[in-house]
């Protein structure tokens, strides 16, 4: 069985048991050949918006002998993809933006309440924004570890719920403030949002904007670091 790194391990978590899952960016296949050898999936569709890549996959695909459960599609985003039977969408190692924009073409994730599976590697906070103010809810976030870097994994569906969220919740999404790794991302989140914005106030062409941006990311920073500071007080 292929050891998979903690990142994808905690995606492969958030995937429904017996689903058919859809891997968007494949690359080396690891984890459709592990959703399959777990048990966890009796389908999975492995794309990729590049040949290459999926020659990989395909190659890693047949020496594990799983041609007839893994199909492999060339595809941007899920573009090519057809939603029969989809359960689990899995779109990891990408930025935020990009995450987004894939979902945001793909119209039958939410007639069909797919269960979505997050995982960016970069503004994770532009991710998280598209959730909340497109009705989609998170349903659960994790920190993990890989190697020396921490990642956020995010679990969401459409819900048709567009409530409002609090500001800073675009940086904490479902992350537990109580939970270790998840205090550990949070800190790191707010010591940037403080970091930038007294950079942004120090910058000697400071026009109103930049002073209230740099103001708002200080006060966003302040919220975070004031929860973390405060559990286990109320
Ligand atoms: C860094 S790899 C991530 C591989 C794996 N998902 C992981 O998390 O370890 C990113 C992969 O996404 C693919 N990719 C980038 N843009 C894409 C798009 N619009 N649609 C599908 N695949 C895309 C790239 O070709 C590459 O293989």
């Amino acid at each position: 069985m292929i050891n998979l790194d903690s990142r994808l391990k905690q995606c492969a978590e958030f995937v429904s048991n017996n689903g058919c899952a859809v891997d968007v960016g494949t690359d080396h296949a690891y984890l459709a050949s592990y959703l399959i050898l777990s048990g966890k999936c009796k389908r999975v569709v492995a794309c990729d918006l590049r040949k290459s890549p999926l020659e990989n996959a395909k190659r890693h695909i047949c020496d594990e002998g799983l041609e007839d459960r893994i199909q492999t599609v060339l595809s941007d985003g899920l573009d090519n993809i057809s939603s029969d039977g989809v359960t689990d969408i899995i779109i990891a190692g990408m930025g935020g933006e990009l995450i987004a924009e894939i979902i945001s073409k793909t119209e039958w994730i939410k007639k069909q309440k797919v269960n979505l599976i997050l995982q960016p590697m970069t503004k994770a906070h532009d991710l998280r924004k598209y959730l909340f103010q497109n009705g989609f809810s998170i349903k659960c976030e994790k920190a993990v570890k890989s190697e020396k870097f921490i990642y956020s994994v995010i679990n969401a569906e459409y819900s048709d719920n567009y409530k409002n969220h609090e500001d800073y919740e675009i940086y904490s999404g479902g992350l537990d403030f109580q939970r270790e790794l998840d205090r550990e991302y949070l800190q790191i989140q707010s010591e940037r949002l403080i970091n930038a914005g007294k950079g942004m106030l120090k910058s000697e062409k400071k026009s109103a904007n930049i002073i209230r941006e740099g103001n708002e990311k200080i006060r966003l920073g302040k919220i975070i670091s004031d929860k973390l500071n405060n559990v286990g007080k109320d």
